[in-house]
């Protein structure tokens, strides 16, 4: 069941009636100013950092779910109603979302009047545009009355939802022609205010929430929209709000657009004030000029809209598949920007409040993000980097306003410091920019301790290299890419964090997917050195690569499959042997993607392992048999009830992982299987089983042993998005950036005839056939660069602006 449908020509998702399964949301800004907003105009607004500099007011967990957003009211006679049916909940006649690439258009229709609300964050600006545009369908002249409606949020967004005692004294507005101003703290310490604003003169105002509300009611039915009149209430403490009030009358067919702005305001310390007590309003007011006229918002609307055609434009790939290209060419690498920009921080499953950036999930996310734009990509991986301790491990999460270290969850995750070689390596692959190995770079936030980039890799790798355990692998800490594999933690009080409790090494317990880890990004680092000259280095990194893949194939070989770890007392996990947890999926992935066992068979013995272990009809599932019980020794994997998050969900991440080593053994079939199995366009008849947005990769879907199989849950801020798009990408239509020349070597479904795609790669334009004649999965026979042919299949840069035409013979 469906309940939209994909507009790919607009490059929209059609959401076309209001109660969907669960809030299907969209964002709005890729820069600095963020919104979250649903297909009935729920969400909220934040600016660079969901926690510390939250703007608007939204209460998770809440019921009716997603009840507080930018809401509409129109007060037409005595109905009243949203154009997004939130919070009222009236009726509508019609109703439509339009989801774009950072926009949103809510349409809904009563009483013969339309309103259509668009939504979206201007190019380099720091405000939400809504332009209400109504329109009266009937034959008589009808006359109504617009509320808008938002509540402030005090800033910090924890605090906001916990420090009552303070904060219901501390709220401040100021309000000035049609704008009101959110000031709470400026007296203070903040520089910084947020403004509401509309173009037209306004009928009324409130800003005070019990004044627009009245006693005793909610959002679905304020009495101000009742009584059809503000009170031009001034807030003073408790919750401020913004509420204009535009009385509006049309003739039959007339057309009238309301223009609000939502905005954050920074002024420098010695201007923050225009007389004392009232803020200078200055930028705030340049900021409402700037989106005065439909002439503006149109142009701003234009702007969006070429910003993302042209980073789209980057990679895009015709095939005879509509649902590959649709997700390839828009909606994968749209969720690789949202998941750059978040990391795991906001969404409607991410309150954020709790996380930050994550170290691993930012470097995994830059990988499908950094051929959009590489030198935000530069710029990240440098913070990143500056976040790590001088012996190489690093802070696993760090604040995005602050851009330092956060010691809630601390360090001592053992797979963050080879992360960032992968993120490296992918920038200098896409790039060619060596200089970035050569920025001095911090460790742990300490300018006086910075060192080049390149030094820092050399700690990554070091600090792998320096600790492992019994067997020679490495050790795996508090836990690796399975955050709840805590192998080390022995939690047994209830609510104590398993990413925290107990020690943050321990000497014995190893991770066979950090040894993956090792010689992928071992191999990475070392050709990295090579590339810079450090030849001798390369060779020794090589050698240690080399011992570590020897290692896998003895003590993490299990027989039939790659195991998954040893414990804190040495014993297998991931092996025959054991009870629960026979067979893992990550290190079938990582170590096959790595090459290990690729020679000698044990790489395709692991995957027929997974094929016939794990595999569902909705995706591969994370381990078999699923715990049925808590596991001391093993920590939060064992937390969840079977099928459910890590305990033997369908974790998306890492099927494409899957997906990739099916390609690195030529089983394109195979891979192409896997990639739609939790691929969205795949998947999306069966939304009213997978509930969430069919536009976007949700991070887990219930496996096989849960009683809600094929449920998922958590969607858009996941890893999945960039490993998909590395795997579809790279793998399977396999373009793929090296430090040697852009390689092309795909690996697809026999019965693919071939595809065309347009690559830009270091400035210049590569368009690209590729041609199947004998119906093989993978393997280039010819190759040919402006007609003449070229031996091997890597493309050497050429210069920027120029226009490649490139056939590739399957064979
Ligand atoms: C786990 C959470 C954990 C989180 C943080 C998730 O996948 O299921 O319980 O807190 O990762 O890293
Ligand atoms: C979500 C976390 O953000 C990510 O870092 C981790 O790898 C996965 N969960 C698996 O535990």
């Amino acid at each position: 069941m469906k309940f939209g449908h994909f507009s790919d020509s607009a490059r929209e998702y059609v959401i076309t009636t209001p109660r969907t399964p669960l809030p299907w949301i969209n964002y709005l800004g890729s820069e600095a100013f963020f919104s979250l907003v649903s297909h009935t105009a729920g969400g909220y607004s934040f600016y660079r950092d969901a926690k510390l500099r939250r703007i608007t007011r939204y209460r998770y967990n809440n019921v009716p779910a997603d009840s507080n957003g930018r809401y509409y009211y129109i007060k037409d006679g005595d109905t009243v109603w949203n154009p997004g049916w939130q919070p009222t909940q009236t009726e509508l006649d019609s109703y439509e979302c339009r989801h774009g690439l950072g926009y949103s258009i809510i349409t809904g229709k009563k009483n013969s009047l339309t309103a259509k609300l668009e939504l979206f964050v201007p190019v380099g600006d720091n405000c939400e545009i809504d332009r209400l545009v109504l329109t009266n369908e009937s034959d008589a002249p009808k006359s109504f009355t617009v509320f808008s409606y938002l509540e402030f949020c005090l800033w910090n967004a924890v605090d906001d939802s916990t420090n009552f005692q303070r904060n219901f004294s501390t709220g401040e507005v100021e309000v000035e022609g049609s704008t009101i101003y959110h000031k709470t703290e400026y007296r203070e310490r903040r520089n910084h205010y947020a403004l509401f604003t509309v173009n037209t003169p306004i009928d009324g105002f409130d800003t005070s929430r019990d004044a627009f509300l009245g006693a005793w009611r909610s959002n679905a039915n304020p009495e101000v929209v009742e009584n059809g009149r503000c009170t031009n209430s001034v807030a003073h403490g408790w919750a401020p709000v913004g509420v204009h009030q535009v009385n509006v009358t049309l003739q039959p067919g007339e057309s009238r657009s309301l223009i609000f702005v939502l905005g954050y305001i920074e002024n420098p310390e010695d201007e923050k004030w225009a007389a004392p007590g009232v803020i200078n309003k200055t930028r705030a007011q340049a900021m409402a000029a700037r989106y005065a006229t439909d002439a503006q918002v149109d142009a701003a609307l234009a702007k969006l809209h070429d910003h993302w055609n042209t980073l789209l434009s980057t990679y895009s790939v015709k095939s005879s598949d509509e649902k590959l290209d649709r997700m390839v060419n828009t909606w994968n690498q749209y969720q690789c920007m949202v998941t750059f920009n978040m990391s795991r921080s906001a969404s409607y499953y991410e309150s954020g409040t709790g996380r930050g950036m994550g170290f691993r999930d930012s470097c995994q996310d830059l990988l499908g993000f950094v051929h959009l734009i590489p030198a935000r990509a530069r710029e990240r991986i440098l913070d990143i980097a500056a976040t790590q301790f001088p012996d190489g491990s690093a802070y696993h999460q760090y604040q995005p306003l602050t851009k330092k270290g956060n010691m809630d969850i601390g360090s001592g995750f053992n797979d963050d410091p080879l992360w960032l070689i992968a993120a490296v390596y992918a920038y200098l692959g896409e790039t060619g920019d060596y200089s970035i190995l050569d920025e001095p770079v911090d460790f742990d936030n300490d300018h006086s301790l910075a060192q080049p980039l390149l030094e820092h890799l050399r700690r990554s790798f070091g600090y792998l290299r320096t600790h492992k355990g019994p067997h020679g692998l490495p050790l795996i800490g508090r836990a690796d890419w399975n955050d709840c594999l805590n192998l080390n933690c022995f939690s047994k009080e209830p609510g104590e964090s398993f990413q925290t409790t107990g020690p943050s090494e321990g000497p014995v317990a190893e991770s066979v997917f950090i040894a993956g880890m090792y010689v992928k990004y071992g191999n990475q680092f070392a050709e990295i050195l090579d590339s810079t000259g450090h030849t001798d280095e390369a060779a020794a990194v090589r050698a240690e690569v080399a011992e570590m893949e020897h290692t896998v194939l003895t003590a993490g070989w299990d027989g039939s499959w790659f195991r998954r770890a040893y414990d804190a007392f040495g014993h297998v996990i991931g092996g025959e042997e054991c009870e629960e947890g026979k067979i893992f999926i990550e290190p079938q992935g990582m170590c096959v993607m790595a090459g290990i066992g690729v020679d000698t068979g044990e790489a395709v013995t692991a995957l027929q392992s997974v094929k016939d272990k794990l595999d569902t009809k909705y995706g591969i599932v994370l381990l078999q048999p699923a715990y049925t019980k808590y596991h001391l020794e093993l920590g939060e994997i064992s937390s969840y009830p079977p099928g459910y998050k890590e305990n033997a969900g369908i974790f998306c991440h890492n099927n494409p992982w899957v997906s990739c080593a099916e390609t690195v053994v030529g089983h394109g079939d195979r891979a192409f299987e896997i990639y739609k199995k939790t691929c969205p366009a795949y998947i999306e008849d069966i939304s009213e089983i997978h509930r969430t947005e069919p536009y976007v990769y949700s991070q887990m879907v219930a496996g096989r042993d849960a009683a809600t199989f094929g449920e998922a849950k958590n969607s858009w801020l996941t890893g999945t998005a960039a490993w998909t798009f590395v795997d579809v990408s790279q793998y399977i239509l396999g373009i793929q950036p090296t430090l040697a020349g852009l390689k092309i070597d795909p690996c697809i479904p026999h019965e693919m005839d071939g595809f065309t795609l347009r690559r830009v790669w270091r400035g210049a334009t590569y368009e690209i056939v590729v041609e199947n004649p004998d119906h093989l999965e993978k393997g280039v026979k010819a190759m040919t660069v402006d007609g003449k042919p070229v031996s091997g299949n890597i493309l050497s840069p050429v210069p920027a602006g120029s226009t490649v035409q490139v056939k590739v013979v399957m064979g």
